[in-house]
């Protein structure tokens, strides 16, 4: 184990923190204030943060789309820049704060803002940013990553740095209670697969690490089984703090990480539109039982510490048993239907993306070759 490791985003977590929003950007700073498509119109979000930023200049800019596009983020770009914007709040769920990180580090730049997501350009300054989550599932509140798609090619790419991390995260659970059901079950699910991602790996024998992640998955196993309950206040709290702590750094700290489901996940949305976390839902059981070769012995413990099995020479494969059984339980499918075409056009077409990604070699030992992406996406795609 070899690792430097800070999380330094100041998290106010619980009811009417929003309220905090004034206390964490500076009063003399200019805010532009970034939403998606409007929920928090809807549902006193809004209200609450302007109401926080009272005392402060600021402007907003609206339209962010779920899988945020460059396209939309270079039009706020163009407002920091002609407004003189030095602090931006993200109020929404991932794509909006994703979109905001994005904006953040194309204000400091003079060139072509995709370069930003193609690492033609490394970000080395960004605005300062802070955020009001609406939507617990990404991470993004507190983590260096976002994830941005170019409408015109269909390319949805991620980037990466500390400068962009958000600089304090407000999280009040109540701001869940108009999230629909398909998107709480989306939360889940993503935050479920970032912590596979971080876990199931090669056994390291990071007991921190391994078992924090054990606790995390079982609490979404708990959340996931008391779906019915989830108009409560714990509910709500527990799914918040939990995808939070499943991607801000710490139980991926000096650990194999795999990401390959999420690189093929990513090229599904963006070309099919599927939710992020359906697409993961999708790849995941796939690619498990197509790596087993080097996943058998985390897949063998996440069984019995997750899901209580007691074993079998079968055991991962259980497991992997488990973990489809457990996406069907939320209702969220485990195979692709959203592609229009035929099965082998689709299949063409996911292999063609990834290999003008560059995404060749994915997952903790490279072993997932576009032939090994080719055999999942059979399994994966339906016919
Ligand atoms: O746009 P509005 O009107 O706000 O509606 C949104 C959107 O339609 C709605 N919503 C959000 N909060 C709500 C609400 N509706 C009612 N009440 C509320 N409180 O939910 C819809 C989906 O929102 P979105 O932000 O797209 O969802 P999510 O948080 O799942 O973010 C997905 C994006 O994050 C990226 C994904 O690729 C995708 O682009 N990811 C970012 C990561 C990161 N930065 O670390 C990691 C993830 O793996 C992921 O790739
Ligand atoms: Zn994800």
């Amino acid at each position: 184990m070899k690792f430097s490791y800070v999380n330094p985003t100041q998290i106010h977590f619980g009811q009417g923190q929003i309220e905090a929003v004034t206390e964490s950007i500076p009063s003399t700073s200019k805010v532009l204030l970034i939403y998606g498509g409007g929920s928090i119109k809807r549902n006193g979000v809004y209200d609450q943060v302007t109401a926080a930023l009272s005392e402060h200049q600021w402007v907003e800019f609206s339209g962010v789309e779920p899988n945020p596009t460059r396209e939309t983020m270079d039009k706020a770009v163009a407002i920091i820049k002609a407004q003189g914007i030095d602090y931006i709040l993200a109020v929404g769920g991932g794509s909006v704060i994703d979109g905001s990180k994005f904006a953040a580090a194309a204000a400091k730049y003079d060139g072509d803002s995709w370069d930003i997501m193609t690492g033609a350009h490394q970000v080395t300054e960004a605005l300062p940013l802070g955020c009001v989550l609406t939507l617990p599932a990404t991470g993004s509140e507190s983590n260096g990553a976002a994830v941005v798609t170019k409408a015109a090619t269909k390319d949805k790419l991620a980037f990466i740095t500390p400068v962009v991390q958000p600089k304090f995260a407000v999280m009040d659970p109540d701001v869940m209670k108009t999230l629909p059901e398909r998107q709480l079950a989306n939360g889940i699910v993503d935050a479920w697969v970032h912590i596979c991602e971080q876990y199931l790996t090669s056994p390291a024998g990071a007991m921190v690490q391994d078992g924090y992640a054990e606790a995390l998955l079982k609490n979404l196993r708990v959340l996931a089984s008391q779906f019915d309950q989830r108009d409560n206040d714990q509910w709500r709290a527990n799914l918040m703090w939990t995808a939070n702590q499943a991607l801000n750094g710490l139980i991926g700290a000096g650990v194999a990480q795999d990401w390959a489901t999420h690189m093929i996940g990513h090229e599904l949305t963006a070309l099919y539109g599927v939710d992020h976390a359906r697409s993961l839902a999708i790849v995941q059981p796939h690619l498990l039982r197509n790596q087993m070769k080097y996943k058998r012995g985390k897949l063998e413990q996440m069984g019995r510490n997750v899901f209580g099995l007691t074993g079998g020479d079968d055991l991962a494969e259980q497991t992997i048993v488990e973990i489809e059984l457990f996406y069907h339980s939320l209702q969220v499918a485990t195979q692709l239907t959203e592609h229009e075409s035929d099965k082998a056009h689709a299949i063409d077409a996911v292999i063609g993306q990834l290999e003008n990604h560059g995404l060749l070699e994915l997952g903790e030992n490279q072993s997932i070759t576009l032939s090994e992406s080719r055999e999942i996406l059979q399994m994966a795609v339906a016919d």
